[in-house]
């Protein structure tokens, strides 16, 4: 082999890797880099099989000779190494392409966005169901006067009734009080408005006992109807039709007669047992039954106290606890657990209802 030859071939064989090399180019092949790379450089490569070739050339030839084929050789090297960094591009805008670049945080797992207090949830459902029935919501103060949630309510200083909810008093004051009961918002509803009225209202209420079903802070939610002609009858109905519709259509009520100063005839409020559906369990005390609330017509004297006339209006009121239903509802055990404050308690309850 001549010189002149290796030289010669050491220059077609440029020619040939720049005609390869652009194809390569041309198409992006990630695949065809390596190809080109083992068919120049490569054990068995053209530009090896040159180097080798220097062997066997005369002495005075092989500077010259080797000369080209180094510069070939450092060429070609040159050229793949440079094919091989942008064949990273190419294979990341094809991966890009395939699937787009989603560049947002997972943002669950890294935040606890809370949820609402089971009294929040089951309030809201309660509301909900009044609402399907036209009663409208109305506030009232949870810091009141002896008078709003005591006297009017057919309960005068020394009634012996005043016992069973005895409360917590302002400091300084005989007659401000926490209201131990949502009806002090019949008086407030019955003042300012005119009846026919259909009124729900919920609230926090307090009283001093504590144990496993008491906690000194708890609530209620209190309904009441004013209107002529209003029965007995209209309110068992409503009370019936209320429950089916929080509890399902096979809910049954049942009224015990009872007594509470600012209703005449009073009764207290039972549910059929939620979890033995009246057979008789623990939680019932094997009765079938739970008392969740009292009701009655709007007594006389209450009427009288906000100045409507009791020959003309009649009406019914019932309350009850919104979180014995929360308890029942999520079938807890103990009551003061809602109001300890405590996340891994908290965190059970769905964020929506
Ligand atoms: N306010 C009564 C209580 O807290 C419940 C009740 C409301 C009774 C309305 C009759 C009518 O115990």
């Amino acid at each position: 082999m001549t010189t002149g030859s290796l030289v010669e071939r050491a220059e077609k064989l440029r020619e040939a890797f720049l005609a390869e090399h652009a194809n390569v180019r041309d198409e992006r092949s990630v695949s065809g880099i390596e190809s080109l790379r083992l068919s120049y450089l490569g054990r068995k490569g053209t530009v090896t099989a040159l180097l080798e070739g220097l062997r066997d050339c005369s002495k005075e030839e092989r500077p010259l000779a080797g000369k080209a084929i180094n510069i070939l050789k450092q060429f070609v090297e040159g050229e793949i190494k440079s094919l091989q960094e942008q064949g990273e591009e190419w294979s990341l805008a094809a991966k890009l392409a395939e699937k787009p670049l989603d560049i947002s945080l997972p943002v669950d797992s890294l935040v606890r966005s809370g949820g609402l207090h089971p009294v929040t949830l089951v309030r809201r459902e309660l509301l909900a169901e009044f609402r399907k029935l036209g009663f409208t919501v109305y506030d009232g103060p949870e810091i009141d006067f002896d008078r709003y949630n005591f006297t009017s309510l057919n309960m005068p200083s020394e009634h012996p009734a005043r016992d069973m909810q005895d409360t917590f008093y302002v400091a300084g004051s005989d007659n401000l009080l926490l209201r131990t009961h949502t009806s002090n918002i019949q008086i407030h509803c019955m003042l300012n408005e005119k009846p026919p009225l259909r009124i729900v209202a919920p609230g926090r209420v307090f009283r001093k006992d504590s144990d496993p079903t008491h906690t000194p802070m708890f609530h209620q939610i209190e309904a009441f109807v004013v209107d002529r002609n209003i029965t007995f009858a209209h309110m068992k109905g409503v009370i019936d039709t209320f429950m089916k519709g929080v509890f399902g259509s096979n809910m049954k009520t049942r009224l015990r007669p009872s007594f509470f100063p600012f209703v005449e005839p009073g009764a207290e409020l039972d549910l059929q047992c939620v979890q033995c559906s009246g057979k008789g369990c623990r939680l019932c005390k094997m009765t079938g039954w739970l008392e969740v609330g009292g009701c009655g017509m709007i007594h006389p004297n209450v009427f009288e106290a906000v100045e409507y006339d009791s020959e003309v209006y009649s009406g019914f009121a019932f309350g009850f606890g919104i979180d014995r239903m929360a308890m029942l509802k999520y079938k807890l055990e103990d009551l003061r657990q809602m109001f300890e404050g405590d996340y891994e308690f908290l965190g059970h309850f769905p964020l929506h209802t």
